[in-house]
């Protein structure tokens, strides 16, 4: 398999962790580039279920080596619970996981800003997975941050450690008017062991994944979140910290861009989000209570239940022309079994005129009127099926519709079910 990179073409939850395993298999090499602990990636093999937040999901798969890249912004606490639990499910991760030493380490005071922040912004608020993501961002790009190879120098480290936090205390006191509730020496206490567990996986990641393409290794790029909670072409400000589209895997792994040949976009077949903000084909009435029930619609990070609606062809389009997609992944077909009829958003209108295109102000989104193209339900269950041709005609052709409305862009597999077995390989890469 050429390299490839996957991207959530929503808001992220499209399923993106069950074609990141199935991709794996062909991959040797599996990078995660952006986000942190806010992602979710949840895979079941033989009705055993993992959920990932920081590694990447390919570690399942024995003999694979995965890296956490330079762009994600690294929970050490977080990482070393997951690497514990791999471990103990007998999935040895030694000398097969690595982080980048220049990837920023969240830290608690990251996690007590984020928390303050939210509080302070009342209703306004983004809505945020509460993991620190946000401010340990914001202290990267304002050269505050502190990296995992700052671990390899404990004095160093704990200098960086006490500017940052004292600067998050004064910000959560005096700017949020909360209390901070962080104990400095607890912490420093806490990361010296932290310290020791992780050193053996820093790495110039730039470098080795470098060599690994130079030896003929497959390369997977990992995204997390979805295109519309990209920082710059997300509904911004309900977004994440971070560029979640393709480009975004050169400067997150430290790679050129002739190193990644595809790009896979995974669409789920309606739509979901999770926090705040615009959301134009949401259904608040029964079929997305439906929907959130038949699809276990509920943050794999939080809990919290997400917002269903149907699948809008404007906002995939966007994505294909963003992160220049060459298949499509189309996951929980199967939610939609019981549904009469099924909606799909074809265009909007604002003040009657058609727009075909995103409108990337959120003024204008607000404005936006779905229009609606309904397609008959098949009303069977489809988990069983093994090739496109087993789909009942309705199911077959509720796909081809979607891709006609997307560019026509191949697809690359249809998912009818959460078992690593219940996929439809249709066009492979
Ligand atoms: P943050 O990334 O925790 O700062 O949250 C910012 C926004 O992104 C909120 O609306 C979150 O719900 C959303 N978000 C962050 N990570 C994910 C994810 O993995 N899936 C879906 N939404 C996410």
């Amino acid at each position: 398999m050429p390299n490839a990179v996957i991207v959530g073409t929503q808001w992220g939850d499209e399923g993106k962790a069950k074609v990141i395993d199935y991709l794996t298999d062909k991959s040797d090499v599996i990078i995660r580039f952006q986000g942190g602990s806010n992602a979710g990636h949840t895979v079941i093999v033989d009705g055993r279920k993992f959920v990932f937040h920081l590694v990447p999901s390919g570690v399942i798969s024995p003999g694979k080596v995965c890296v956490v890249g330079n762009g994600v912004v690294v929970d050490a606490e977080q990482f070393l619970a997951e690497v514990d639990e791999l471990e103990a499910g007998g999935i040895s991760v030694s000398g097969r996981l690595f982080v980048s030493d220049l990837a920023h380490l969240v830290l608690p005071y990251h996690k007590a800003l984020d928390s303050a922040s939210e509080t302070g912004l009342g209703a306004g608020k983004i809505g945020t997975t509460g993991r620190g993501i946000g401010p340990a961002y914001a202290d990267k790009v304002s050269r505050a941050g502190v990296r995992a190879g700052d671990l390899c120098d404990w004095e160093l480290f704990c200098a960086k450690f006490r500017d940052g936090f004292s600067v998050a205390k004064r910000k959560v006191e005096a700017l949020h008017g909360a209390a901070f509730g962080l104990d400095e020496g607890e912490i420093l206490e806490r990361y010296r062991y932290i310290r020791e567990r992780m050193l053996p996986f820093i790495k110039d990641t730039a470098f080795y994944i470098f060599e690994a393409e130079r030896a003929g290794k497959r390369l997977l790029f990992e995204g997390a979140q979805g295109t519309f909670l990209d920082i710059d072409h997300g509904t911004y400000p309900y977004v994440t910290s971070s560029n979640t589209v393709s480009g975004c895997a050169c400067t997150g792994a430290g790679v050129g861009p002739l190193s990644i040949n595809h790009c896979v976009g995974i669409v789920k077949a309606y739509t979901t989000r999770v926090g705040n903000g615009p959301f134009p084909t949401e259904l608040n009435d029964a079929t997305g209570e439906a929907l959130q029930r038949e699809g276990h619609e509920f943050g794999s990070t939080t809990g919290r239940p997400r917002r269903c609606g149907w699948f809008d062809s404007v906002m995939v389009r966007k994505s294909i022309q963003l992160n220049g997609i060459t298949r499509l992944a189309f996951t929980k077909l199967d939610v939609l079994n019981g549904l009469d009829e099924i909606k799909v958003c074809t265009h909007y209108e604002i003040d009657g005129g058609r727009v075909e295109q995103w409108p990337s102000a959120l003024h204008r989104l607000d404005q936006v009127v779905p229009v609606y193209e309904t397609l008959p339900g098949w009303k069977s269950d489809i988990r069983g099926c093994k090739k496109f041709s087993d789909l009942p005609a309705k199911a077959a052709a509720y796909i081809n519709r979607l891709r006609e409305l997307c560019y026509g862009v191949p697809a690359l597999i249809v998912s009818v079910g959460p078992d690593r077995a219940e996929t439809i390989e249709v066009d492979p890469i």
